[in-house]
């Protein structure tokens, strides 16, 4: 997520367990292949620098495989920053025709693509040809841009490209974020798609993993905010799926991700103390959800800028 899943969280969340992939933010092509430093900077974790421990490159430290999202509208260039990536030691990549915003949109990147099932077929090929064979290629899509007309066509168009999974947004980008999310819409691909799906939308606890699995008959999740507002919800989803129940994390758990994650971005030199308050805040109003403590902190800090003051508050 694009401000949100940068490396820290990444730790932070599959240290706590549940994952079988995470993702980088993504990185936005337009006409250029980026020098290394930029793919090192959108994933640390191919950095030999950092990473000394080579069976854990392109891993969190936790050993959960970490792929780089690319983000943009030209195949040429989608391919060869790909192709680099790879080269770099990223162990798969994810092409983003997910984001809403106007910014990436207006300069023909992200769900506006989804109006052309012959782009995305192109775009996909394109970096599958660039990449080696073993390595993974998946799509993020949304059921479509202003409505899901396109959805079969377009997932079909994905697959066919070359892709080896898709996680599906259910939502189209006019929905924007708005609940709910549209879990049946994708019901009918699973008798048709060959390649795994992967749902995303609106899962903040484990019955909503159930209730989505029901409605769609989709085994596989991706969690997006839900993750934030439930640090454990992946392995809480995950042991009852073992038929296991485990014990919430308490608040006092989760004061602890929140501090380190304060300390490790004030130990970042150029990360300014407001950034780094926005983002508390941003996580704590996620807790929310799940929390009261979270709701009673964020009453308390939510005009606060300094993130140093925030983190002495929470307890
Ligand atoms: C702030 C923010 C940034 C996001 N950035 C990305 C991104 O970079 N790549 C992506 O595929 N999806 C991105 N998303 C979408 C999420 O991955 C997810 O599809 C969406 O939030 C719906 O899932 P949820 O209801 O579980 O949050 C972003 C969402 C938010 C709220």
């Amino acid at each position: 997520m694009d401000g949100i899943t940068d490396f820290y969280v990444r730790q932070i969340l599959t240290g706590v367990g549940g994952y079988d992939l995470s993702m980088t933010e993504f990185l936005r092509v337009t006409n250029s292949v980026f020098p290394r430093r930029v793919f090192y900077k959108n994933c640390p974790e191919i950095n030999p620098d950092i990473y000394q421990n080579n069976e854990l490159f392109s891993c969190t430290q936790s050993g959960t495989p970490v792929h780089m999202q690319l983000l943009g509208s030209d195949p040429e260039f989608m391919a060869a920053n790909a192709a680099k990536a790879v080269e770099l030691g990223v162990s798969g990549v994810d092409i983003n025709f997910g984001c809403p915003a106007k910014t990436v949109n207006g300069h023909g990147g992200g769900a506006v693509l989804l109006q052309d099932p012959k782009i995305l077929y192109q775009l996909i090929s394109s970096v599958r040809e660039a990449l080696p064979k073993n390595t993974p290629l998946s799509a993020k899509m949304r059921l479509g841009y202003e409505n899901s007309e396109l959805l079969l066509e377009n997932a079909k168009a994905i697959e066919e490209a070359g892709a080896d999974f898709i996680t599906i947004h259910a939502r189209t980008k006019f929905d924007g974020y708005r609940p709910p999310a549209k879990w049946h819409e994708v019901t009918d691909l699973f008798s048709i798609l060959k390649i795994p799906i992967i749902l995303n939308g609106e899962i903040w606890d484990v019955n909503d993993y159930y209730k989505c699995r029901e409605i769609s008959s989709c085994e596989d999740i991706m969690l997006g905010r839900g993750a934030f507002a439930s640090p454990d919800l992946a392995k809480q989803i995950k042991a009852s799926k073992n038929n296991q129940t485990l014990q919430i994390m308490r608040w006092s758990d989760v004061s602890v991700l929140l501090k380190s994650f304060y300390k490790y971005m004030s130990e970042q030199h150029l990360i300014s103390e407001k950034y780094i308050a926005g983002r508390l805040k941003l996580w704590i109003k996620w807790l929310m959800a799940s929390y009261d403590e979270a709701a009673d902190l964020f009453e308390l800090i939510k005009k606060e800028k300094s993130a140093l003051k925030i983190v002495q508050m929470i307890t």
